[in-house]
């Protein structure tokens, strides 16, 4: 029997889950990060964690996974309720709004632990049992993403793209080709707007040997296959296990795709980003803007 139906294509299974690997140790901001994880820092008055939480929520996410280590509780107990602080504060008259955003809905919230932080890979690896057999997100938090004004996030960008190829899908920025080598490039195949085809991923090419100006950002859809890749896998560079080994590995066995992030990256993993970050949140910031920038004014002495 012949069906006049027009081809409909299947939709990809949503992507209801987000790891967020935190168990690293920061050490390019200790002392700071002795006691106070790294995705702790805030930037204005919200920590990293927070940053990265928000934009899982805007793109749809429901379950959170959090990939801890020593030292890391202050995470946990951020997106805790905080019943004394809430009394005192309603005994004072004092707003609870402010803590809207650290509010997550009762089970929504799954802590694992990575003992020995040998890498992020080997840290997503440890969320294999939570993941279980569904595509997820990933969020590196001390990248921030900011998107350009009236754009979404960079992950609901990445999940719209989704929702049309399935697969798997990385964030990528453009970069002078100076600054390559810095940094993970893609290989790229056919390119169709903001998405584009990943042949390969190399690390931290040559300027002349880079197949492209494109960087991996830190925000990945990944299906779950890559959990079995990741639990045959080896260390790598910095004798760490890496998450783009693994990836490098699923491409040409499933589909994989890059989508150009319409919006700026900070890497706040680095003191000069981590600074870059904060003025350019500020200076977005009504509250901020007019103040910050008669600082900044004064500060260059002009
Ligand atoms: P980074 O390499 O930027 O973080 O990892 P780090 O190792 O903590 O920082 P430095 O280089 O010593 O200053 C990116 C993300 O992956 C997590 C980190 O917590 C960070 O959020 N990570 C890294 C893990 O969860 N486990 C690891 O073994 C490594």
């Amino acid at each position: 029997m012949t069906s006049s139906a027009p081809f409909k294509p299947i939709r990809p299974k949503p992507i209801r889950k987000a790891v967020f690997p935190v168990a690293g140790l920061g050490t390019r901001f200790l002392p700071a990060t002795k006691a106070i994880p790294k995705e702790m820092l805030p930037i204005i008055d919200r920590p990293l964690i927070q940053y990265a939480v928000d934009e899982a929520r805007e793109a749809g996410i429901e379950q959170l996974i959090f990939v801890t280590g020593r030292g890391k509780t202050a995470i946990v107990e951020h997106f805790d309720t905080a019943y004394e602080l809430e009394a005192t504060m309603s005994e004072r008259d004092k707003s609870l709004d402010v803590l809207e955003p650290t509010r997550i809905q009762p089970g929504n919230l799954v802590t694992v632990r990575q003992q020995v932080p040998l890498g992020l890979g080997h840290a997503i690896w440890c969320a294999r049992a939570i993941v279980g057999d569904e595509p997820f997100a990933i969020f590196l938090p001390d990248e921030l993403m900011i998107a350009n004004q009236g754009s979404t996030g960079c992950m609901k960008q990445m999940v719209e793209a989704y929702n049309e190829v399935g697969g798997n899908l990385i964030s990528v920025l453009e970069v002078p080709e100076e600054e390559v080598s810095s940094y993970g490039v893609i290989a790229p195949g056919r390119q169709d707007g903001a998405l584009t085809e990943v042949k390969g991923l190399v690390e931290k090419p040559r300027r002349e040997d880079a197949p492209s100006n494109l960087i991996i950002s830190g925000r990945y859809i990944l299906q779950p296959e890559v959990m079995r890749v990741l639990e045959n896998q080896g260390k790598g560079a910095g004798g760490e296990v890496q998450l783009t080994d693994a990836m490098a590995q699923m491409i040409g066995q499933q589909a994989f795709h890059a989508v150009t992030f319409a919006g700026n990256r900070y890497d706040c993993g680095s003191k000069t980003g981590f600074v870059e970050a904060t003025l350019a949140i500020a200076l977005e910031r009504e509250d901020m803007r007019d103040e910050v920038r008669a600082m900044a004014k004064r500060l260059l002495g002009n």
